[in-house]
């Protein structure tokens, strides 16, 4: 017998429906509901220590649970509250005004990325995106073509929402990173699904999240992940937790702290998302 099998008993949703939509929602596991008792036990009992005893560093040590199922060392994966908030904290590492503005996107990417990307026009992005042939597969030649040395970023979907077509990943890393250019892969609908590994495609940034394939519930968040140092790459878009603790409590900022602070720590946005988040500790 498939050793998989076992595992149909931790999702009780299977005893009742032949369960076909992961790729939206999905099939709780049957000790979330526990996991879900615990936090709220902990609100309640613990109150504001709470935060001391496991919820500040949450989006990081969910973010190594993540990590390392995509490739991703330690610290190098932190928890947002979806993909969107994710895409807009990366693109707003770059400066957008000057020569290299431009955005490459694929025509077979998440509409709400490319809702992200069209809002940079504001601040000087061109963005290009290439259209599919069919709208269900996307050569890879056509955006090799679209990357030039005017690229600042370029934007794939790993497996396309739409039809499940895998693009090819480590072909478009290396003609973006031959022109100076990084790349942001969503890997919502291939994590869990097919073999990824961040590290050895030299992924600057990649995007996705728990609620799917990975069954980690409904408002888990999206992991970022950087390939290389990314001492130029400075989100202008962070919050209280992306902050050295000293100045989230005086309430300054302090650029200089902030670069010191460990990666995933500087990507990270805070308040209300632990919830969110409970569900995926169940994986062992
Ligand atoms: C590939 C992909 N990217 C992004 C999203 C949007 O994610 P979020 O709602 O977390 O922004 C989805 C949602 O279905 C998706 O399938």
């Amino acid at each position: 017998m498939d050793s998989l099998l076992a595992w149909r008993k931790e999702f009780p949703i299977l005893d009742r429906t032949t369960y076909m939509i992961s790729h939206s929602l999905g099939a709780m596991p049957r000790r979330a509901a526990g996991r879900l008792r615990e936090f709220s036990d902990t609100w309640a009992s613990r109150g504001i220590r709470a935060w001391e005893e496991g919820w500040w560093e949450m989006p990081i040590t969910v973010g190594n649970l993540v990590g390392s199922i995509i490739g991703a060392g330690e610290g190098e994966v932190v928890m947002q509250q979806n993909v969107s908030i994710c895409q807009s904290i990366v693109t707003s590492c770059f400066d957008w005004s000057g020569r290299r503005n431009k955005l490459v996107t694929d025509g077979l990417n998440f509409p709400s990325n490319d809702y992200v990307y069209h809002g940079l026009a504001r601040v000087g992005a061109r963005v290009e995106s290439v259209p599919s042939p069919d709208s269900l597969t996307l050569p890879v030649e056509l955006l090799l073509k679209a990357i030039d040395d005017e690229t600042q970023l370029v934007s794939v979907s790993h497996v396309a929402f739409r039809s499940s077509y895998l693009q090819d990943l480590a072909a478009i890393v290396e003609r973006a990173h031959a022109v100076g250019a990084m790349v942001i892969a969503d890997l919502y609908q291939s994590a869990g699904t097919v073999p990824v590994n961040v590290r050895e495609l030299q992924l600057d940034f990649a995007t996705g999240g728990s609620v799917k394939w990975l069954c980690g519930g409904p408002g888990s968040g999206v992991p970022v992940r950087a390939a290389r140092p990314l001492e130029q790459a400075e989100p202008y878009c962070y919050g209280m937790d992306g902050a050295p603790r000293a100045v989230r409590v005086r309430g300054r900022a302090d650029p200089v702290r902030w670069r010191r602070l460990p990666l995933s720590q500087r990507y990270t946005e805070r308040s209300g998302f632990v919830f969110g988040q409970v569900g995926l500790r169940n994986h062992p």
